[in-house]
Protein backbone atom coordinates (compact mmCIF):
# COMPACT_ATOMS: atom_id res chain seq x y z
CA UNK A 1 0.00 0.00 0.00
CA UNK A 2 2.67 2.72 0.61
CA UNK A 3 4.17 1.36 -2.41
CA UNK A 4 1.00 2.66 -4.45
CA UNK A 5 1.30 6.18 -2.16
CA UNK A 6 -0.96 5.18 0.12
CA UNK A 7 -1.42 6.02 4.04
CA UNK A 8 -1.92 3.09 6.10
CA UNK A 9 -3.62 3.02 9.02
CA UNK A 10 -6.03 0.27 11.09
CA UNK A 11 -9.11 0.57 12.88
CA UNK A 12 -10.24 -0.64 16.12
CA UNK A 13 -12.06 -3.46 14.63
CA UNK A 14 -8.79 -4.84 12.66
CA UNK A 15 -9.62 -3.63 9.38
CA UNK A 16 -6.55 -2.66 7.20
CA UNK A 17 -6.75 0.48 5.68
CA UNK A 18 -4.43 2.37 2.71
CA UNK A 19 -5.52 5.86 2.54
CA UNK A 20 -5.24 8.05 -0.30
CA UNK A 21 -6.59 12.20 0.16
CA UNK A 22 -10.16 12.63 1.18
CA UNK A 23 -10.75 9.06 0.45
CA UNK A 24 -14.71 8.70 0.03
CA UNK A 25 -14.22 5.90 -2.63
CA UNK A 26 -13.13 2.55 -1.28
CA UNK A 27 -12.33 -0.64 -2.90
CA UNK A 28 -10.88 -4.14 -1.14
CA UNK A 29 -11.73 -7.36 -0.18
CA UNK A 30 -10.30 -9.90 2.79
CA UNK A 31 -6.99 -11.46 3.51
CA UNK A 32 -8.45 -14.62 5.63
CA UNK A 33 -9.56 -17.73 4.16
CA UNK A 34 -10.97 -20.81 5.24
CA UNK A 35 -8.96 -24.06 5.88
CA UNK A 36 -7.40 -25.52 2.95
CA UNK A 37 -8.98 -22.62 0.61
CA UNK A 38 -7.55 -21.45 -2.50
CA UNK A 39 -5.25 -18.25 -3.63
CA UNK A 40 -8.06 -16.03 -4.91
CA UNK A 41 -10.80 -15.73 -2.45
CA UNK A 42 -10.41 -12.36 -0.73
CA UNK A 43 -6.58 -11.77 -2.33
CA UNK A 44 -7.70 -11.32 -5.57
CA UNK A 45 -9.76 -8.21 -4.50
CA UNK A 46 -6.74 -6.62 -2.12
CA UNK A 47 -4.05 -6.86 -4.54
CA UNK A 48 -6.39 -5.15 -7.50
CA UNK A 49 -7.40 -2.42 -5.69
CA UNK A 50 -3.32 -1.97 -4.59
CA UNK A 51 -2.74 -2.03 -8.20
CA UNK A 52 -5.51 0.14 -8.91
CA UNK A 53 -4.48 3.12 -6.62
CA UNK A 54 -0.61 2.54 -7.77
CA UNK A 55 -2.62 2.85 -11.72
CA UNK A 56 -4.61 6.22 -10.24
CA UNK A 57 -1.85 8.08 -8.40
CA UNK A 58 -3.34 11.27 -8.40
CA UNK A 59 -7.07 9.93 -7.06
CA UNK A 60 -8.18 10.15 -3.74
CA UNK A 61 -9.62 6.97 -2.75
CA UNK A 62 -8.91 3.85 -0.56
CA UNK A 63 -7.86 0.25 -0.46
CA UNK A 64 -9.04 -1.68 2.31
CA UNK A 65 -9.13 -5.49 3.61
CA UNK A 66 -11.87 -6.15 5.98
CA UNK A 67 -10.81 -8.97 8.84
CA UNK A 68 -12.48 -12.30 9.35
CA UNK A 69 -14.89 -12.32 6.12
CA UNK A 70 -15.33 -16.20 6.40
CA UNK A 71 -16.49 -16.23 9.89
CA UNK A 72 -19.46 -13.99 9.01
CA UNK A 73 -17.95 -10.81 7.74
CA UNK A 74 -16.76 -9.46 10.99
CA UNK A 75 -14.48 -6.67 10.08
CA UNK A 76 -17.05 -4.76 7.49
CA UNK A 77 -19.43 -5.39 10.52
CA UNK A 78 -17.48 -3.50 12.38
CA UNK A 79 -16.95 -0.79 10.52
CA UNK A 80 -17.07 3.10 12.42
CA UNK A 81 -17.17 4.67 8.96
CA UNK A 82 -18.26 3.81 5.69
CA UNK A 83 -17.16 5.50 2.21
CA UNK A 84 -19.59 7.07 -0.06
CA UNK A 85 -18.65 4.04 -2.77
CA UNK A 86 -17.47 0.72 -2.58
CA UNK A 87 -16.25 -1.58 -5.19
CA UNK A 88 -15.00 -4.91 -4.42
CA UNK A 89 -13.31 -7.43 -7.33
CA UNK A 90 -13.69 -11.01 -6.32
CA UNK A 91 -13.59 -14.12 -8.22
CA UNK A 92 -16.86 -15.76 -9.03
CA UNK A 93 -16.26 -19.08 -7.09
CA UNK A 94 -19.03 -20.40 -9.23
CA UNK A 95 -18.62 -22.03 -12.69
CA UNK A 96 -21.26 -19.26 -14.71
CA UNK A 97 -18.45 -17.38 -16.20
CA UNK A 98 -16.41 -20.23 -17.26
CA UNK A 99 -19.39 -21.61 -18.98
CA UNK A 100 -20.46 -18.75 -20.87
CA UNK A 101 -16.77 -18.11 -21.94
CA UNK A 102 -16.54 -14.79 -20.20
CA UNK A 103 -13.19 -13.18 -18.30
CA UNK A 104 -15.42 -10.73 -16.00
CA UNK A 105 -19.11 -10.64 -14.78
CA UNK A 106 -20.72 -7.81 -12.79
CA UNK A 107 -22.44 -8.41 -9.91
CA UNK A 108 -26.29 -7.73 -9.72
CA UNK A 109 -27.12 -8.70 -6.41
CA UNK A 110 -25.71 -11.03 -3.35
CA UNK A 111 -28.43 -13.95 -1.83
CA UNK A 112 -29.38 -13.42 1.79
CA UNK A 113 -27.16 -15.89 4.02
CA UNK A 114 -28.50 -17.22 7.19
CA UNK A 115 -25.71 -19.59 9.62
CA UNK A 116 -26.98 -21.57 12.73
CA UNK A 117 -26.31 -24.43 15.24
CA UNK A 118 -28.82 -27.48 16.02
CA UNK A 119 -27.91 -29.83 18.65
CA UNK A 120 -28.82 -32.77 19.17
CA UNK A 121 -29.07 -34.47 22.71
CA UNK A 122 -29.02 -38.46 22.95
CA UNK A 123 -27.71 -40.62 25.26
CA UNK A 124 -24.00 -42.34 26.21
CA UNK A 125 -23.47 -46.04 25.80
CA UNK A 126 -20.93 -48.85 25.64
CA UNK A 127 -21.03 -49.37 22.14
CA UNK A 128 -20.41 -53.15 22.13
CA UNK A 129 -22.92 -53.67 25.15
CA UNK A 130 -25.47 -51.69 24.68
CA UNK A 131 -28.67 -53.39 22.54
CA UNK A 132 -28.96 -51.50 18.74
CA UNK A 133 -32.85 -51.27 20.15
CA UNK A 134 -33.22 -48.50 22.74
CA UNK A 135 -30.37 -46.67 22.30
CA UNK A 136 -30.43 -42.78 21.92
CA UNK A 137 -27.78 -42.05 19.52
CA UNK A 138 -27.50 -38.38 18.62
CA UNK A 139 -25.23 -38.93 15.80
CA UNK A 140 -27.87 -41.38 14.19
CA UNK A 141 -30.68 -38.34 14.82
CA UNK A 142 -28.08 -35.53 13.54
CA UNK A 143 -27.25 -37.89 9.95
CA UNK A 144 -31.41 -37.67 9.55
CA UNK A 145 -31.02 -34.21 9.94
CA UNK A 146 -27.89 -33.60 7.05
CA UNK A 147 -29.99 -35.63 4.61
CA UNK A 148 -33.39 -33.04 5.95
CA UNK A 149 -31.25 -30.28 5.40
CA UNK A 150 -29.89 -31.14 1.86
CA UNK A 151 -33.48 -31.93 0.42
CA UNK A 152 -34.98 -28.29 1.75
CA UNK A 153 -32.40 -26.60 -0.98
CA UNK A 154 -34.70 -26.37 -3.77
CA UNK A 155 -34.55 -24.25 -6.98
CA UNK A 156 -31.98 -21.88 -6.13
CA UNK A 157 -31.78 -22.07 -2.24
CA UNK A 158 -28.61 -23.40 -1.03
CA UNK A 159 -28.28 -25.74 2.34
CA UNK A 160 -24.95 -26.93 3.89
CA UNK A 161 -24.08 -28.72 6.81
CA UNK A 162 -20.69 -28.40 7.36
CA UNK A 163 -19.56 -28.66 10.43
CA UNK A 164 -20.31 -31.64 12.85
CA UNK A 165 -19.22 -31.59 17.01
CA UNK A 166 -19.68 -35.25 18.39
CA UNK A 167 -19.41 -35.37 22.03
CA UNK A 168 -17.99 -37.27 23.52
CA UNK A 169 -16.28 -37.83 20.24
CA UNK A 170 -14.85 -41.87 20.78
CA UNK A 171 -14.92 -44.63 18.81
CA UNK A 172 -16.39 -47.05 21.54
CA UNK A 173 -18.94 -45.02 22.84
CA UNK A 174 -22.57 -44.06 21.38
CA UNK A 175 -22.53 -40.56 20.79
CA UNK A 176 -24.47 -37.96 23.21
CA UNK A 177 -24.17 -35.06 21.89
CA UNK A 178 -23.74 -33.73 18.46
CA UNK A 179 -23.92 -30.29 17.36
CA UNK A 180 -24.01 -29.54 13.56
CA UNK A 181 -23.98 -26.01 11.90
CA UNK A 182 -26.54 -24.92 9.39
CA UNK A 183 -25.59 -22.62 6.49
CA UNK A 184 -28.50 -21.65 3.94
CA UNK A 185 -28.90 -19.22 1.32
CA UNK A 186 -31.49 -17.80 -1.15
CA UNK A 187 -32.11 -15.26 -3.38
CA UNK A 188 -35.04 -13.69 -1.77
CA UNK A 189 -36.03 -12.63 1.95
CA UNK A 190 -38.99 -14.70 1.44
CA UNK A 191 -37.34 -17.58 0.01
CA UNK A 192 -35.23 -17.28 2.96
CA UNK A 193 -38.10 -17.66 5.50
CA UNK A 194 -39.29 -20.58 3.88
CA UNK A 195 -35.56 -22.44 3.79
CA UNK A 196 -34.96 -21.63 7.37
CA UNK A 197 -38.90 -22.58 8.06
CA UNK A 198 -38.69 -25.52 6.39
CA UNK A 199 -35.41 -27.31 7.42
CA UNK A 200 -36.57 -25.75 11.38
CA UNK A 201 -33.75 -24.18 12.66
CA UNK A 202 -32.89 -20.96 14.49
CA UNK A 203 -30.63 -18.87 13.06
CA UNK A 204 -27.87 -17.01 14.75
CA UNK A 205 -27.13 -15.02 12.07
CA UNK A 206 -29.03 -13.44 9.23
CA UNK A 207 -28.08 -11.10 6.25
CA UNK A 208 -30.86 -10.16 3.90
CA UNK A 209 -30.07 -10.41 0.20
CA UNK A 210 -29.08 -7.30 -1.39
CA UNK A 211 -28.92 -5.45 -4.74
CA UNK A 212 -25.76 -3.70 -6.39
CA UNK A 213 -26.75 -0.10 -7.13
CA UNK A 214 -26.10 3.78 -7.41
CA UNK A 215 -22.97 5.10 -9.59
CA UNK A 216 -20.63 1.69 -8.58
CA UNK A 217 -22.76 -0.34 -10.62
CA UNK A 218 -23.30 2.36 -13.30
CA UNK A 219 -19.32 2.73 -13.68
CA UNK A 220 -19.35 -1.09 -13.76
CA UNK A 221 -21.91 -1.46 -16.23
CA UNK A 222 -20.50 1.16 -18.75
CA UNK A 223 -16.95 -0.02 -18.36
CA UNK A 224 -18.17 -3.82 -18.92
CA UNK A 225 -21.05 -3.25 -21.17
CA UNK A 226 -21.22 -7.11 -22.77
CA UNK A 227 -20.39 -8.37 -19.18
CA UNK A 228 -22.64 -11.20 -18.42
CA UNK A 229 -24.78 -9.85 -15.22
CA UNK A 230 -24.36 -12.91 -12.37
CA UNK A 231 -25.88 -12.96 -8.86
CA UNK A 232 -23.64 -13.91 -6.31
CA UNK A 233 -24.64 -17.03 -3.78
CA UNK A 234 -21.12 -16.25 -1.89
CA UNK A 235 -21.22 -13.70 0.65
CA UNK A 236 -18.80 -10.93 0.62
CA UNK A 237 -17.86 -7.75 2.16
CA UNK A 238 -19.76 -5.72 -0.37
CA UNK A 239 -22.79 -7.03 0.94
CA UNK A 240 -22.45 -6.12 4.16
CA UNK A 241 -21.68 -2.51 2.54
CA UNK A 242 -24.70 -2.70 0.42
CA UNK A 243 -26.90 -3.88 3.47
CA UNK A 244 -25.93 -0.79 5.27
CA UNK A 245 -27.00 1.20 2.53
CA UNK A 246 -23.63 2.54 0.75
CA UNK A 247 -24.00 2.53 -2.92
CA UNK A 248 -21.53 -0.72 -3.71
CA UNK A 249 -20.69 -2.79 -7.04
CA UNK A 250 -18.86 -6.41 -7.66
CA UNK A 251 -16.51 -7.00 -10.68
CA UNK A 252 -16.30 -10.81 -10.81
CA UNK A 253 -13.07 -12.45 -12.42
CA UNK A 254 -13.60 -16.11 -13.96
CA UNK A 255 -13.19 -19.09 -11.94
CA UNK A 256 -11.51 -22.04 -14.02
CA UNK A 257 -11.88 -25.64 -12.72
CA UNK A 258 -15.45 -25.84 -12.94
CA UNK A 259 -15.52 -22.70 -10.09
CA UNK A 260 -14.13 -24.51 -7.97
CA UNK A 261 -13.99 -22.44 -4.52
CA UNK A 262 -13.21 -22.46 -0.78
CA UNK A 263 -10.53 -25.74 -2.10
CA UNK A 264 -7.26 -25.67 -3.26
CA UNK A 265 -8.30 -26.54 -6.98
CA UNK A 266 -9.08 -22.20 -7.07
CA UNK A 267 -8.04 -20.76 -9.91
CA UNK A 268 -8.22 -18.21 -12.34
CA UNK A 269 -5.97 -17.16 -15.29
CA UNK A 270 -3.32 -14.23 -15.40
CA UNK A 271 -5.03 -12.73 -18.21
CA UNK A 272 -8.83 -12.59 -16.44
CA UNK A 273 -6.75 -11.22 -13.73
CA UNK A 274 -5.46 -8.42 -15.79
CA UNK A 275 -8.55 -7.46 -17.45
CA UNK A 276 -10.43 -7.46 -14.37
CA UNK A 277 -7.60 -5.07 -12.26
CA UNK A 278 -7.82 -3.08 -15.87
CA UNK A 279 -11.94 -2.60 -15.61
CA UNK A 280 -11.68 -2.06 -11.62
CA UNK A 281 -8.83 0.66 -12.43
CA UNK A 282 -11.45 2.04 -15.13
CA UNK A 283 -14.25 1.77 -12.61
CA UNK A 284 -12.52 3.46 -9.89
CA UNK A 285 -11.36 6.69 -12.01
CA UNK A 286 -15.05 7.30 -13.23
CA UNK A 287 -16.28 7.29 -9.39
CA UNK A 288 -13.30 9.34 -7.76
C1 LIG B 1 -17.80 -16.66 2.02
O1 LIG B 1 -16.92 -17.13 1.32
C2 LIG B 1 -19.10 -17.29 2.03
O2 LIG B 1 -19.87 -17.05 1.09
O3 LIG B 1 -19.35 -18.08 2.94
MN1 LIG C 1 -14.27 -14.00 -0.38
MN1 LIG D 1 -14.67 -17.40 1.01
Amino acid sequence: MREAGLEVSRDDAGNLFGRRGEARVWSGSHLDSVPNGGRFDGVLGVVAAIEAAERLPEAPLATVVFRAEENGMIGSQALRERPEAFVELHCEQGPVLERLGAALGVVSAIVGQTRGTVVFDGRADHAGTAPMEGREDALVAAARFVLHVRACAVGEARATVGQVEVEPGTVNVVPARVAVSVDARAPTAAELDALVESIGFQPSWRIEPAAMSGAPLAAVEASLPEAPRLVSGAGHDAHVLAAAGVPTAMIFVRSLNGGASHSPRELSSPEDVAAGVDALTTVLSRLV
